[in-house]
């Protein structure tokens, strides 16, 4: 609010604002039934507070759906209630402009002069605190959100792309007993896992024998199935499930979960069923006793893509 050359320029809030008092005039209605603006705004704010800070202690002592829920949603009504409250109460500056006598020629008028320019500080000066405390609230609002990002599980780094297969590393049955050449000498096929690491379950493989001559490698894969022994991972590309049915008549390999089929003659590719992409080949080598082994890790990662999953 400022006065200059006989004029007044006052805030609306304080609402007796440009000419004089008039005798009869009756004072504005105070907001909240005598309190001043602000005050729901204020009590607004707080629930957030305490709201927010009872999510976090929810959370931390992994408190029940109920409590999680009901403190977000009392922070999150808090904070609606500041914001529409401050909205009608304190946002915005109306000026008024207009002649104004003289004060100092005027008692009366200066005394209301007076009053507006005390009532008008006072509202600056809670407007003032109230936006520190507006920006306060929403902070403590968007700090105890942040606790939400625990609840993500440890960062899964480049697990999803390696396995426990490495260069050399032997195949092993379910056993433990390493698979040399002789063991699918007649065809079909076995399950196989990494030396050492059986209970990688990510490591899985379903291991074949051709040798009549129908395997027919994938270009850029011909060096990947010594003397026709060709290894697929063994968990489906559509959601991760154990591929475990081998229809050796059809040369398919079955998913029990939603059937997805992939022809291992042809690169493992899908060819019926959700499942959108072929099951990842290991590149295999016989070392000098006999036994297979891997020449590295797969070249993609196994199981469901988490870049085409859904
Ligand atoms: S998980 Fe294999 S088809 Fe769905």
């Amino acid at each position: 609010m400022e006065v200059a050359d006989g004029e007044a320029v006052s805030d609306l809030e304080t609402g007796t604002h440009g000419a004089p008092p008039v005798p009869g005039d009756s004072p504005p209605p105070a907001h909240g039934g005598g309190r001043p603006p602000g005050w729901p705004v204020a009590i607004g704010l707080l629930v957030t507070v305490a709201g927010s800070v009872g999510f976090v202690v929810a959370f931390v002592a992994n408190a029940s759906t109920a409590w999680l829920g009901g403190s977000l949603a009392a922070a999150l009504l808090g904070l609606g209630m500041a914001l529409a409250y401050w909205g009608r109460d304190l946002a915005g500056d109306e000026v008024i402009s207009g002649p104004y006598p003289a004060p100092h020629d005027d008692a009366p008028g200066a005394a209301a002069l007076g009053a507006d320019l005390e009532q008008s500080l006072g509202v600056i000066t809670r407007r003032h605190f109230l936006s520190k405390f507006l920006v306060f609230g929403v902070l403590v609002f968007a700090l105890s959100q942040a606790v939400i990002l625990g609840a993500l599980g440890p960062w899964p780094g480049r697990s999803l792309f390696v396995t426990a297969w490495r260069p050399g590393r032997r195949l092993v049955t379910i056993d433990g007993e390493p698979v040399t050449r002789e063991v699918l000498a007649g065809g079909g096929s076995l399950v196989a896992f990494p030396e050492g690491h059986t209970d990688a379950a990510d490591s899985q493989i379903a291991l074949f024998h051709f040798f009549g001559g129908e395997f027919k490698p994938q270009p850029g894969r011909e060096t990947w199935s010594p003397e026709g022994f060709v290894a697929y991972s063994r968990l489906c590309t559509h959601v991760g499930c154990a591929v475990s049915q081998y229809l050796d008549e059809a040369n398919v390999l079955a998913c029990p979960c939603h059937q997805s089929t992939f022809d291992i003659l042809d690169g493992a590719r899908p060819v019926s069923g959700p499942a959108g992409r072929p099951l990842p080949q290991l590149p295999l080598a016989i070392d000098s006793d006999g036994y297979l082994a891997a020449q590295s890790d797969f070249t993609e990662p196994v199981g469901p893509g988490f870049w085409d999953a859904g």
